[in-house]
């Protein structure tokens, strides 16, 4: 199978870049919030390794990249931009254009500012002229090395877990505080949107969603397949509508997916079934699932479609050449235009609230030396990349040996 579409890395600033910002993460974490009490000032230390992380992205030959921006870095205190934040950035876009890797930037990725959050976050009045005047300043710094965007990462994760479930900074537990903050986060979207292109008319701006595929959990059960559909309106469908094409214009110039596994709903089913692949954080592995979320949405996104992130965690990177090739081939079988595949990722990441264990890198990264080291699957990727497809000498040397680990069986 051939692949025409381009291939890169996908990365966010709080989860690799290592470093002190005045965030809700830093402080959350300070406080003790991840699993194992790790914080994200240590991370892949990105932000004093860019030369040499640039270079393994090149050693991969890889033709675009995805980088975050840190917003607290950039504009610490509410109306103060940091030159040597943005002369950092600099450097590293320049060092990506000079490997020939176009460069797509995150500008909101999880993370707030403090000074932002105590205004409210994405829920507050102002939110969107606060996010504006950022992207604006964003934009004119750094507009002559890089004209894509992703305004917001996961604006459904984002507030779930921080809104509703409590399980992530602002530690809110509401509907009504996720229902605003989702409505803040469409609304602030769109404002970015306007004014990136008021400044580069040709730029491509769109939205990272996060997408799962919901399935009922007993096929023939139609309570089931109707909170499947439920929670599919409630999670996902209505912000992928309200940033796309609207009765008020285009809000996107591409459809961004993320995409990583299924969901199985049902009254008290809503587990993984015994037997079914999973990675190690026990999520379904469902490659069809990707082909089926572009497909279900691709018409009424207007533009090509970004793979912006699909990955898994495989510590012993025993199964992630195999994920890479089944999600590929699924992408294969759509008749939507695919244009570019963002892998998650290149070296591990502070994974939030599950801090540095598990392991979404194709380089592996040792956090106390900071060494990295290429996993097989860098290989594999790098000879994608090369092959323009994944050839049967690469299936069989990579992918063929691999099996997935398996959800325990029920009584
Ligand atoms: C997020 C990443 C995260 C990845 C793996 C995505 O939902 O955008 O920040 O690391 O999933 O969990």
């Amino acid at each position: 199978m051939g692949i025409n579409f381009d291939m890169g890395f996908a990365t966010a600033a709080t989860q690799i870049e290592g470093g002190d910002a005045d965030t809700i993460w830093h402080r959350w974490a300070d406080a003790g919030g991840a699993a194992d009490n790790s914080t994200p000032r240590r991370a892949g230390d990105h932000w004093n390794r860019v030369e040499s992380d640039v270079d393994l992205l090149r050693g991969m030959g890889v033709t675009i990249h995805r980088m975050g921006l840190e917003w607290a870095r950039i504009e610490p205190r509410q109306g103060f931009f940091d030159t040597s934040a943005i002369q950092h950035y600099r450097h590293e876009l320049t060092l990506l254009r000079d490997a020939g890797i176009t460069p797509l930037i995150t500008l909101h990725h999880f993370n707030d500012p403090v000074w932002f959050s105590d205004l409210g976050g994405f829920r507050g009045k102002l939110a969107h002229e606060h996010f504006g005047r950022y992207v604006t300043h964003v934009v004119q710094e750094l507009g002559d090395l890089v004209d894509e965007w992703v305004t917001i990462n996961e604006p459904n994760v984002f507030a779930y877990l921080g809104y509703f479930t409590a399980e992530w900074p602002p530690v809110q537990h509401s509907i009504v505080a996720y229902l605003s903050v989702m409505r803040g986060m469409i609304r602030a979207h769109r404002h970015a949107y306007t004014l990136i292109h008021r400044l580069q008319p040709h730029a491509k701006v769109g939205v990272a969603h996060h997408l799962r595929e919901f399935l009922p959990a007993r096929r023939r059960n139609p309570l089931d397949w109707a909170i499947a559909r439920g929670a599919r309106l409630l999670f996902q469908d209505w912000v992928v509508r309200a940033t796309s094409r609207t009765r008020r214009g285009p809000w996107a110039d591409f459809f961004g997916v993320n995409y990583y596994t299924t969901m199985r709903m049902g009254i008290g089913q809503d587990e993984v079934p015994g037997g079914a692949p999973v990675n190690n954080l026990g999520w379904e592995i469902y490659p069809e699932g990707l082909k089926r979320v572009i497909e279900r949405y691709a018409e009424r996104c207007p533009g090509p479609v970004f793979v912006t992130e699909n990955g898994t965690a495989d510590a012993d990177d025993a199964f992630r050449c195999r994920l890479i090739a089944e999600h590929l081939d699924a992408l294969g079988r759509t008749d939507a235009d695919i244009e570019r595949y963002y892998h998650w990722t290149f070296i591990d990441n502070w994974e939030w609230a599950e801090g540095e264990d598990p392991r979404f890198g194709v380089i592996a990264l040792n956090y106390e030396t900071q060494e990295r080291t290429r996993r097989p699957s860098a290989d594999f990727y790098a000879d994608i990349i090369a092959n323009k497809a994944i050839t049967p000498d690469a299936r069989k040397r990579w992918v063929d040996p691999q099996t997935y680990p398996t959800a325990p069986k029920r009584n």
